[in-house]
């Protein structure tokens, strides 16, 4: 029979938790560290006047992070949901278009869907990853999608579906090179929102490299920090160059005309950002060594905790482990949980509520959606900052 963990026993969990973190008050979900070169970069950035939309620390931002992640191109952005935004219009999704994507995401995945006009369709996840199910995929294609001579199409509502969008959750890497080939079998654009995964790879290759375009996030939550800002991640140099346009006003270069020839975003990361990025670089990994610790660490406390799974990282991944995450027994457990360890200092939160059970995406066509159901109802972050 399954042990019910009562007060007494969260109250281990609080103090381990109190003691790992060695803050006897409050244990926030997930801060920033500056540790390196963040002040001396900034100065420099602002002694040189050049705080905004040029300067250098851009330039050597874009090429670090794509050497760190083997991507043939990267493109700095303001966030990381404009970087998904781009990525939509990149890869040639329209208003009107469908796209497969997961209930279990942030909410900025199906925003950057809409800003479209585009239509999100959620498909279920797997248990394991917690990201998209490739095999959940390609029953929902079988079962509602036809190949036409131009693309793939919802036989249902007669739209065409363009485009598949998973989400490594947590920093936990999904099935992807599985996904890529459903995705090539049904003519389908494959973006990765990476938001999560900087540090994470798969079978050897960073997260966001597997897509046409990957996009990642440097927002105040995440393993490292430009305050706010994101990456778009290309395998494509030529379709990078067309990133760097776009998100630049689409200016033609000139010494003194301003003239644009698309319609254009201003979608640039500032050089200030950019300098905060280079200094969090140089910490990354370092960084994601310590949360890897800190995971090992979970794992083992939650071990001894019957009630209670900690979620590790999935076959043939190196996660970055963002989020740590337990698995309470149910819906009500995890409640129990929540609440306790809110009120004695911990700061734990759940799954973000489900896309389709949000008003602006509540219409939209989903699967069973069984392990998405699932895991929403047991999944609990708890505190992951670098220590
Ligand atoms: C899964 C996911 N997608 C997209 C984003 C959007 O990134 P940003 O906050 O930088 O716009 C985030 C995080 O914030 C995220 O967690």
């Amino acid at each position: 029979m399954t042990k019910k963990c009562n007060a007494m026993s969260y109250q281990h969990i609080t103090d381990f938790i109190h003691k790992l973190y060695g803050t006897p008050d409050f244990v926030p979900l997930h801060v920033p560290t500056f540790a390196g070169n963040e002040k001396a970069y900034l100065m420099e950035c602002i002694d040189s006047t050049f705080v905004s939309s040029v300067g250098k620390f851009v330039d050597r931002f874009e090429e670090e992070v794509a050497r760190y992640t083997g991507a043939a191109a990267a493109v700095v952005c303001v966030s990381g949901t404009n970087a998904l935004h781009m990525a939509m219009m990149l890869v040639g999704v329209e208003r009107g278009d469908e796209v497969l994507t997961q209930a279990l995401t942030f909410v900025a995945t199906c925003n950057a869907i809409s800003y479209i006009g585009a239509h999100p369709v959620f498909i279920d996840v797997d248990r394991d990853t917690m990201g998209l199910s490739p095999a959940a995929v390609q029953q929902w294609l079988e079962t509602h999608a036809e190949l036409r001579p131009d693309g793939c199409y919802n036989k249902e509502t007669g739209r065409r579906i363009k485009c598949c969008v998973p989400m490594h959750t947590f920093g936990h890497p999904m099935r992807v090179d599985e996904l890529a080939a459903v995705c090539k079998q049904w003519q389908l654009e494959l973006v990765e929102d990476a938001a999560e995964s900087l540090g994470s790879f798969y079978k050897g290759k960073h997260t966001g490299t597997y897509g046409k375009v990957g996009a990642i996030s440097f927002n105040g939550n995440k393993t490292i920090t430009t305050g706010g800002g994101g990456m778009l991640l290309f395998q494509d140099v030529e379709l990078g160059r067309r990133a760097k346009h776009l998100t630049t006003q689409a200016k033609l270069p000139h010494r003194w005309e301003f003239v644009h020839d698309h319609v254009g975003y201003n979608y640039r990361m500032p050089n200030i950002n950019a300098a905060l990025g280079c200094a969090q670089m140089e910490t990354l990994e370092p960084f994601v060594l310590n949360k890897r610790e800190t995971a090992a660490r979970y794992a083992e406390f939650f071990a001894t905790v019957p009630e209670m799974t900690f979620v590790t990282e999935p076959e043939h991944a190196r996660a970055n482990y963002w989020l740590n995450a337990v698995l309470l027994p149910d819906k009500e457990a995890q409640l129990r949980f929540l609440e306790y360890t809110n009120d004695h200092g911990i700061m734990t939160r759940p799954v973000w509520e489900l896309m389709n059970r949000l008003p602006m995406f509540a219409h939209c066509q989903t699967d069973s959606l069984q392990n998405t159901i699932w895991l929403a109802d047991r999944l609990v972050n708890i505190p992951s900052s670098v220590r």
